[in-house]
């Protein structure tokens, strides 16, 4: 054939007649799945590959779901144990049945991966089983369990990936003692001791599902604060309140250096923040040290993608396109929080953008929730981002001990603050620690996406008695100090 039609069949091939995919999403996580679903809902033919039996990524099958369905349940222990009879409600031979806990999570797990194989069908989205990895910037290959393979052609790849967990280079994790937060979601006993590594957002939770349950639980935190991204009176309000209620020990300013385990225990090494060696034993030790972008058998080097060496993230332009035009990542494989709704967002962003639309994410309003009791949640910036841009603000507070909804259901614990600009009042961060936090952040996330001042939300009425109320009080107190319930 002559060398211009060997040419021009090539460009065809490649670009018109032989794709056989719009979009190609490698992973099935928050960010793959709904992002397929949104290429599909704007007509594009669509294909995702999952490497793993059930659809969902870390979120449905090992994060999110299951780390709920166990708070959800040891919190119902806990009251039963600690606050019913408070309530005048007696209990006789009260226990904890933690196999049929587990075998619950696993159903609640089981239902919401099934829900996306059903929303793939109704989406008409082609599912693959197997290791995706590049062999050319439009060309995948699909590595399955029994070592067969095949290629498919997409005109443009969406890498949602994921994470997975942080391991500390001196401390193994033989994933029987020294676990992290997937082997935690499935202990079936309670275990006496345990030595959470990590003050953050998964070593909070887990701890407190094993805190409730009657498990002796120590934090073992690099930081003087937990939760330290987030504004700073919420780390020192929820520790304060897990140590109260849960008798949870807080080992503050230590360094981890290594753990060893011996029969059913565990021993872990730190040194405290004068130097000298801590050790501390347990019957099982979650490492809860953050998570890393998971890019193993992509071959992103057989494209010239290269990670970054801190966290190993994927570069991305605004448009969330890697260095290769038609390749795109999302989720928590690119930069920012490592959230199962930034990466939806970025999902619906990506599949916007190949359809030619032109979506906006506003990173700085993806609202940040912890799942203790009491909740956690913020949005915008924190008391200490403001002082450090040199903005001047009002702070408003409420605490949740003047609430007649609070005291009435015994949640007496926390506060929300807000943040409005001194000049503009704009609410500039919400910061809430209480019951019901993680809903109640939305209505901060509405109001500030709409740049809505102090004021717009003190006086737009809030049902009485609610958790809500303390919002507007908040607000109440930013605008002009009037409060009226404190
Ligand atoms: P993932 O959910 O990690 O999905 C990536 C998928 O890609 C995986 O299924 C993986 O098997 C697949 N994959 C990877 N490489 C390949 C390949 N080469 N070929 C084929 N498939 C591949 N976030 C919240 O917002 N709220 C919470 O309450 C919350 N709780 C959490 C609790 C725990 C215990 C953990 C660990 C995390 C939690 N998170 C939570 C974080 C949340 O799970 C992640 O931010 C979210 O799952 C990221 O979504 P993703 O789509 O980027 O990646
Ligand atoms: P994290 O980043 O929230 O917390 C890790 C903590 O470990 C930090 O406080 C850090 O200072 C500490 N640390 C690190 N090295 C240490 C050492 N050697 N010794 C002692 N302490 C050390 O990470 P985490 O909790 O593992 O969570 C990972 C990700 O999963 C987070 O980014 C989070 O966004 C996401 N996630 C979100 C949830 C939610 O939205 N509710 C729930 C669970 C996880």
């Amino acid at each position: 054939m002559p060398y211009f039609y060997w040419g021009l069949l090539t460009l065809l091939n490649k670009n018109f007649i032989i794709m056989q995919y719009d979009v190609i999403i490698i992973g099935s996580g928050p960010g793959g799945y709904v992002s397929a679903i949104r290429c599909a809902q704007l007509g594009l033919k669509t294909a995702v590959i999952e490497k793993y039996k059930t659809f969902g990524g870390t979120c449905l099958n090992v994060g999110c779901i299951p780390s709920k369905a166990l708070l959800d349940s040891s919190e119902h222990y806990h009251n039963a144990a600690h606050t019913f009879t408070t309530h005048g409600i007696g209990l006789k031979d009260l226990s904890v049945d933690m196999p049929q806990m587990i075998a619950r999570k696993d159903d609640v797990v089981a239902q919401n991966t099934a829900g996306i194989t059903y929303l793939f069908k109704k989406n008409k989205i082609d599912s693959f089983e197997g290791l995706g990895s590049f062999v050319d910037k439009n060309t995948i290959k699909i590595t399955k369990t029994d070592g067969t393979s095949e290629n498919i052609t997409g005109k443009n790849i969406v890498i949602a990936s994921g994470s997975k967990p942080t391991a500390l280079p001196f401390l193994p994790i033989d994933k029987k003692r020294i676990i992290t937060s997937t082997e935690a979601l499935n202990i079936k006993e309670v275990p006496k001791t345990m030595i959470v590594i990590g003050g953050g957002v998964i070593g909070l939770e887990l701890g407190s599902v094993y805190a409730r349950l009657g498990t002796k639980v120590s934090v073992v935190e690099y930081l003087p604060s937990i939760i330290a991204t987030m504004d700073a009176g919420l780390g020192k309000e929820l520790q304060r309140v897990l140590k109260k209620s849960l008798g949870m020990e807080f080992f503050m300013g230590h360094k981890v250096t290594g753990a060893t385990t011996k029969g059913k225990k565990v021993t872990v090494s730190a040194l405290n923040a004068k130097g000298e060696e801590v050790n501390l034993e347990a019957d099982y030790c979650i490492v809860a040290v953050g998570r890393t972008a998971y890019t193993a058998g992509l071959g992103l080097e057989n494209i010239g993608i290269k990670t970054e060496e801190r966290g190993n993230k994927i570069p991305v332009n605004a448009h969330l396109e890697t260095a290769v035009p038609g390749v795109y990542a999302i989720g928590d494989v690119i930069t920012g929080a490592m959230l199962a709704h930034k990466a939806e967002d970025e999902g619906v962003f990506v599949a916007e953008t190949i359809a030619g639309q032109k979506p906006h994410i506003n990173y700085n309003l993806i609202p940040g929730v912890v799942y203790t009791w009491p909740e956690v949640a913020s949005v915008g910036y924190t008391e200490e981002q403001l002082k450090e841009k040199g903005v001047k603000y009002k702070a408003g507070s409420f605490p949740f001990k003047a609430s007649g909804r609070a005291k009435a259901s015994m949640d007496t614990d926390g506060f929300v603050k807000v943040l409005a600009d001194e000049a503009t009042d704009e609410i500039l961060g919400v910061h809430m620690i209480g019951p019901r936090a993680a809903d109640m952040i939305a209505e901060a996330v509405v109001a500030m996406e709409f740049r809505a001042s102090a004021e717009d939300i003190a006086r737009i009425c809030h049902a009485h008695p609610t958790y809500t109320e303390a919002i507007k009080e908040a607000a109440m107190a930013a605008t002009a100090n009037r409060a009226i319930h404190i």
